[in-house]
């Protein structure tokens, strides 16, 4: 097991073959099985099998083609809707409220990760893919969602047809803290990583730009603000309280 999370990396080309019925099955019953709040089990998975639907979301995570040619295609959605039809609370209000949202992303995330390290023991590969986030309002349509239901990314399967270099994370120190938050080495680190950060990308690309990590996260930050994610939520029903 810590071979296998030690060694994890993002697969985003795969062989063409498809994914056994029974791996699917086994990789959805894993997720279900990842611990839940209050057993409130606030997620819904798709599997996309139609290849219309797979492509027009690779178009809306702005050209992801892992999306379209992936074999095993998991839409995670975060779903409280479920809870509002079937139980009944004395006050419905509360699904509109942010430890509500919380719960359901919370969910729905530590599913995903058990599907993706399923999916990894048997030998496949993956990515999750929170491009689809650009439209929302319209992968909600796509999968005719309901209310309380938000479509938060996917996870791209199949048998790996590359084998990346594990990407380096922050040095432990920095995401390990005991007892307070002390951040008096964190600027050191963070320089000491951005180098590791250059090295790792300049061999990934051809050009010679040196981008560290600060580089790139400037960049994802700049590139993707989704500013509309929080009016889409409120519109389903999230958040609105
Ligand atoms: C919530 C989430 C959304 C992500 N969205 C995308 C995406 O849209 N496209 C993509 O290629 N990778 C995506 N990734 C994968 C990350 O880029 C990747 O995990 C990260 O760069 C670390 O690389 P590694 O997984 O190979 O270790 C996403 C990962 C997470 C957890």
């Amino acid at each position: 097991m810590i071979d296998l999370l030690m060694n994890h990396v993002s697969i985003r080309k795969f062989k063409d073959k498809n994914v056994e019925r029974d791996m699917v099955d086994i990789i959805i019953q894993c997720a279900q099985m990842a611990p839940t709040s209050n057993n409130l089990q606030t997620y819904t998975i798709i599997e996309v099998r139609d290849e219309g639907k797979k492509k027009e979301l690779a178009e809306i995570a702005g050209d992801q083609p892992w999306v379209e040619e992936a074999p095993l295609v998991l839409l995670f959605c975060a779903d409280l809707n479920r809870s509002k039809e079937f139980i009944k609370v004395d006050n419905p209000q509360i699904f509109g409220n942010a430890e509500l949202y919380t719960v359901a992303v919370v969910d729905t995330a530590l599913a995903c990760q058990k599907a993706l390290i399923t999916a990894q023991s048997l030998g496949l590969g993956g990515v999750i893919v929170g491009g689809i986030r650009n439209d929302m309002d319209a992968v909600h349509n796509m999968f005719k969602l309901p209310e309380l239901v938000a479509p938060l990314f996917l996870l791209c399967l199949g048998y790996p047809d590359q084998n990346p270099d594990l990407k380096p994370r922050l040095p432990q120190n920095i995401i390990h803290k005991i007892d307070y938050y002390d951040d008096t080495r964190d600027r050191e680190l963070i320089e000491e990583y951005d180098k590791t950060m250059e090295n790792y990308y300049s061999k990934r690309s051809s050009k010679q730009v040196k981008v560290g990590w600060t580089t790139h996260c400037q960049r994802a930050f700049s590139r993707s603000s989704r500013d509309s994610t929080g009016s889409f939520l409120r519109s389903i029903g999230f958040l609105n309280r």
